[in-house]
Order: C-alpha cells, then sequence, then structure tokens
C-alpha cells in the first residue's frame, strides 16, 4: 500500500486497517468511553473506583470533559503540509510532541507491573514520564528502566521536611528534568466511589514505594505514633490485607509490624493542609532543578508563582479528584496564560484525544499531560497498552494537524479556534 504524505498518523491507520483485512482489531479500544470500559471490565471494582473516581458528585470531571466538547477547532483549506512537526520546546529542550504522562500514584492498581511499564514504555515512545510522589515503584527503578528518556519527578509535600527534602535529592540523583510541586492536594478530597468501598490503597501499603525506599522515612519508622482513633474490626478481610502489607514488606526488607508503621506513618503525613507560597520559596532554594506548580487555576495564582521564582505552571484540577464543582482546567487555562508572562503553561484534566491536544494547545498550553487513559492501557496491555494509547493520541494530533492546515504544533494558536469559542 502506498502512503501518500505521511506521519505517526497516516501510518499507525494504515496498520490498523490492513490488520483489520484479516480480522485483527486493536486491543486495546481507540475510542476513550471503550478504552475506559475495556479497563473497567478487566479490573477488580476497587481498583477501577480508585483509578476512575472523583470527587463528589464527579461534577468536575464532567466538567473537564465537557469543557473540551465545547471548544471548536476553526481549520483552513488547502494549506496543509505533506509532514507535520509535532515538537515544541520546553524548558530548554526539546519535546518530540506536545506530550507528557501525568504523575499517576497507585499504579499497581492497574497492573503489577505499574510504573515500571510505564517508564519503559515512555523511553520507548520518547515521552517525558512524571514519577509520581505516590508510585508503586521506587523513582531509581524507573529511572534505570528509562536510559537517557526525560522524566520529572512529581513532589507531594507532606508535614516532614526531611522526607520532602530526601525525594528532592533523591530525583535530583536520578536525572529527573525538573521538580512538578503539586499543590491541590493538601488534603486528600472526598471520593465517595472509594469511600461507597471502603477502600484507600495506601492503608494496604499501596502506592507508597517512594517512602518505603526512602531512607529518611524509614529512619523514622522505630518512632512511636499517637494510638489510631480507630480499630479495623478483626476480619478475614483484615486477615488478607495483613497478608498483602506482609508481601509488601519482604520487597522493600520491612517487617509486618514496620510496614504497619509505615502505612500508618504515610496516611498521618503525606498531606499538610497549611502548604504556603513560602514554602515554594523554600523549595526554590533546595534545588537548581526547575519547578513547575501542579494545580494552578487562578490568575492570580499565576502572578504568585511568577513572583516566587517557578519554572513553567501545570493548570489541572487532578482530574476532577479534589474538589467536586470546580472550574474545568481547560476553561481556567486562557486565564492563567494571560497572567504566566513568559512562563511555559501545561494543562491536563480531561484530554482524551488527539484533538484534545490541539484544542488546549490553540488554547496557549505549551503542552499537555495525558492522565487516565494511558492507565487504561496499562490495566489492558501493561507497556504494549500505554504504547498503544500514547500512540493513538499522537496519530489523531498528527492527522488534526494536517487537516486543519497547521505544519508545526507550536503554531497553533487561538485563530485555530472559532470565534465564538477563543478567549
Ligand atoms: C488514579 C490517579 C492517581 C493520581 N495520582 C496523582 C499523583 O500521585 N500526583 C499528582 O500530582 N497527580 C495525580 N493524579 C492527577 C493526574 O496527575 C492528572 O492531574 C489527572 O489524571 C488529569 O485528569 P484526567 O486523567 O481525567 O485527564 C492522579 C490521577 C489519577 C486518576
Amino acid at each position: 500500500m502506498t502512503n501518500i504524505g505521511s506521519g505517526p498518523g497516516r501510518s499507525r491507520q494504515t496498520r490498523i486497517y490492513v490488520r483489520g483485512l484479516g480480522g485483527e482489531r486493536p486491543a486495546v479500544p481507540v475510542m476513550p468511553e471503550r478504552l475506559q470500559e475495556a479497563a473497567r471490565a478487566r479490573l477488580n471494582a476497587a481498583d477501577f473506583a480508585y483509578i476512575a473516581g472523583g470527587a463528589g458528585a464527579e461534577r468536575t470531571m464532567r466538567a473537564n470533559l465537557a469543557a473540551f466538547e465545547r471548544v471548536r477547532l476553526w481549520p483552513r483549506r488547502l494549506s496543509g503540509p505533506r509532514e507535520r512537526d509535532l515538537s515544541v520546546e520546553l524548558l530548554g529542550r526539546t519535546l518530540s510532541a506536545p506530550l507528557l504522562l501525568a504523575p499517576i500514584g497507585v499504579l499497581e492498581a492497574a497492573h503489577p507491573e505499574a510504573d515500571l511499564a510505564v517508564a519503559r514504555a515512555a523511553a520507548a515512545e520518547n515521552v517525558p514520564f512524571i514519577f509520581s510522589s505516590q508510585a508503586s515503584v521506587p523513582m531509581e527503578e524507573c529511572a534505570a528502566a528509562m536510559g537517557d528518556s526525560p522524566r520529572l519527578f512529581q513532589l507531594y509535600w507532606g508535614t516532614d521536611d526531611e522526607v520532602t527534602r530526601s525525594f528532592v535529592r533523591r530525583a535530583e540523583a536520578c536525572g529527573a528534568q525538573a521538580i512538578v510541586l503539586t499543590l491541590d492536594t493538601t488534603l486528600l478530597g472526598w471520593r465517595p466511589r472509594d469511600l461507597d468501598l471502603g477502600s484507600l490503597p495506601f492503608l494496604r501499603g499501596r502506592g507508597i514505594a517512594q517512602y518505603l525506599s526512602d531512607p529518611v522515612f524509614r529512619s523514622r519508622l522505630a518512632a512511636p505514633l499517637p494510638a489510631p482513633a480507630v480499630q479495623p474490626p478483626r476480619t478475614p478481610a483484615l486477615l488478607r490485607a495483613g497478608t498483602e502489607l506482609a508481601a509488601k514488606g519482604r520487597r522493600f526488607g520491612l517487617s509486618l509490624e514496620q510496614m504497619r508503621s509505615a502505612a500508618a506513618r504515610f496516611t498521618a503525613t503525606y498531606t499538610r493542609p497549611d502548604l504556603g507560597w513560602d514554602d515554594v520559596s523554600r523549595l526554590r532554594e533546595w534545588t537548581d532543578l526547575p519547578i513547575l506548580l501542579k494545580g494552578i487555576l487562578h490568575p492570580d495564582d499565576a502572578r504568585e508563582a511568577v513572583r516566587r521564582g517557578a519554572d513553567g505552571l501545570i493548570v489541572s484540577n487532578h482530574g476532577g479528584r479534589q474538589i467536586d464543582g470546580e472550574v474545568a482546567a481547560l476553561d481556567a487555562l486562557p486565564g492563567v496564560v494571560a497572567a504566566a508572562g513568559d512562563l511555559p503553561v501545561l494543562l491536563d484534566s480531561g484530554v482524551r484525544t488527539g484533538s484534545d491536544v490541539a484544542k488546549a494547545l490553540a488554547l496557549g498550553a505549551r503542552a499537555v499531560l495525558l492522565g487516565r487513559p494511558y492507565v487504561y492501557g496499562l490495566a489492558l496491555a501493561g507497556e504494549a497498552g500505554v504504547r498503544e494509547v500514547l500512540g493513538n493520541v499522537l496519530a489523531e494530533f498528527d492527522l488534526t494537524l494536517g487537516l486543519m492546515g497547521v505544519g508545526a504544533a507550536r503554531d497553533l494558536g487561538p485563530e485555530y479556534l472559532a470565534p465564538s469559542t477563543q478567549p
């Protein structure tokens, strides 16, 4: 078959259709809704709830998607290039496409290889991976699996500054290109899907690998904690949870007692409700790495971030997992871009397709973070599944640019949005 005009979109399309002649269908669905549905069918109820769920009545989650529905692209005809340049500049480096993998905690809920599978997929596709503070695999192991491929580290700042500092030092040592400080999780949001199942993964020792592998956190394990206010009922389920905790402990060389202490200590210390702007200034002093602030929605916060020496902003509402009924990330984007001056602004929360990437860039984002969709790919087919999802999103982005008459991702701007949806 001859390719007339090429690029990742065209070649991917051709491959899928040609295989389809032989009756083969993609194992990882291309349609976002079918992708989520297939992952739901694969996962147990608690794991799917943790990944798919949001805060409260999940209005923010729906608003994120609705905002992308509302924005309309405005293509130009007969000006399409034969090849598109998807690359963009970020923090002095060139990204091969305006896409990063969002930091997602507890990836073992989706697949046993968890962050390691994602790290390999990111490296294979040359897409930066933002390691989560709540990863299931220590950052050093993921970094080792990535060679020279780009990685960043997302920081949750808990109540123990020495642990936070240790995380930053470790991120520097494993070649992170930036620290992504998440601002929207100073408390854990109210998440009814998890609450109805009584399910918080951290209590089972899941999603705390950065802590279990951290020398400072480990040095705290012998110190007594206040007696817990609530005790779990002594049931077979509790026994199973203990077995899981013990198995996790063996991986990190910790006894069951130490694991119980680690889970309790993590839960008591990993968020800090009074995190403030002065802490951003302190982080600025602790590291020479660029700092991206994740969770910015208000222009005044963007301006303060500039004053505090941030190097970039990520407009995000954490995928609607924190506050029910808050502003959709895409709706907040133009105001933050206008206030950010020269700082690059990234966006996540609701990005599902390549056309969504184009809309975010047209509204001023330098790049976007892909979240839940890659986790669904991971659930379905591990590393290969993440690569499929990435490939599909980039293919559609490439085709969208070509069809819109845009030669390079960096050329997208408000002139490519229908007048009614221009900022
Ligand atoms: C299961 C899950 C876990 C997440 N864990 C983290 C995390 O550890 N750190 C963080 O900054 N954001 C975390 N996020 C938020 C993502 O980085 C991103 O903001 C969000 O997924 C974007 O929404 P979307 O996936 O609906 O597009 C998590 C999101 C999900 C769905």
